[in-house]
């Protein structure tokens, strides 16, 4: 059986290809561009963009199993290529903001729920994963530690169940091999809940260098923050930040239920990408 990984250059799902790899199984990675990164032997490397149905197709040859990263197009390209193809199971990595933030018209959000949708219609047996914030959205701060010492954000109270993505990647992997995750959607997070501030304190202490926090105003956000964050997101990133801020977050047991583990902390993830901050 041949599973092909989609986005395995991204932090979510390079972890799905290593999972696959250490089950045996046959894995294709589609990229867009070469990272540079080395694959663990036997692995497929196609290249191709998402959007074009003509490379997905092509990526697609023999291919039974999907994990599919949502692009741009909200899944169109991929819809043109699997057409009559006979596909077993998609794993679509989605967004856990499909529940809180669907109705913003922003293309972040809309092509998440645009996906689900698509993919829903493909007539192929789907999981739908729908991850909260993930703890690698601190490498946005990686350039001004290394350059500067220095993490610039809002809100420094502001909280949430971060999740690893080596923990996605697991349920990733169990959804893409095991019965039972048919027609089912997760919504996930990480086990604790942790603010910006301490997330910064837990880098310092890991990466045992000294690491200062600047709170930045509102209207500094888009020049301070816009490089670092997708194109177009800062558009709508103060206003749902300040929507987390009124919400209370919760820990969800998803990934203990599917895995039978505890979730990784974010000290753990730290941990592991110390060097991303040096
Ligand atoms: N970060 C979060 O907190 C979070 C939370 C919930 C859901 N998600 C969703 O999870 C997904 C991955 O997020 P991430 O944070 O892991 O992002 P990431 O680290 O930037 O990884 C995304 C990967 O997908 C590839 N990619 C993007 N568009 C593509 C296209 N059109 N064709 C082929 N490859 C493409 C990127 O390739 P390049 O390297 O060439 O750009 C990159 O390797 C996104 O859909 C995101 O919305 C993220």
């Amino acid at each position: 059986m041949v599973i092909l990984v989609t986005g395995a250059g991204g932090s979510a799902a390079g972890g799905v290809v290593d999972g696959l790899v250490e089950a045996r199984q046959q894995v294709r990675v589609l990229l867009r561009r070469d990272t540079g990164r080395s694959w663990p032997s036997g692995v497929q490397v196609v290249f191709g963009d998402l959007r074009d149905p003509v490379a997905v197709r092509s990526a697609l040859d023999g291919v039974e199993r999907v994990f599919l990263l949502i692009a741009e197009d909200g899944g169109a390209g991929f819809a043109e290529a699997a057409r009559g193809l006979p596909l077993e199971r998609v794993v679509l990595l989605s967004s856990k903001a499909v529940e809180e933030f669907g109705g913003l018209d922003n293309p972040l959000y809309r092509k998440h729920l645009l996906g689900e949708q698509v993919v829903g219609a493909l007539g192929v047996s789907w999981t739908f994963l729908r991850p909260g914030g993930l703890a690698s959205n601190a490498l946005r701060w990686s350039g001004s530690i290394r350059a500067e010492g220095v993490v610039r954000a809002l809100f420094p109270q502001l909280a949430a169940p971060l999740l690893d993505p080596a923990d996605l990647a697991e349920v990733a992997v169990r959804a893409l091999l095991d019965p039972g995750h048919e027609g089912r959607t997760y919504t996930l997070t990480g086990p604790e809940i942790i603010t910006v501030r301490e997330q910064v304190e837990v880098l310092r202490e890991e990466t045992g260098q000294e690491i200062r926090f600047e709170e930045i105003a509102e209207e500094q956000a888009p020049a301070v923050l816009g490089p670092s964050l997708p194109p177009g997101f800062i558009e709508v990133y103060v206003p749902v930040q300040k929507q987390y801020l009124k919400t209370t977050p919760a820990v969800l047991p998803t990934y203990s239920e599917i895995t039978g583990k505890t979730g990784r902390t974010f000290r753990e993830w730290a941990r592991r990408h110390v060097d991303a901050f040096r």
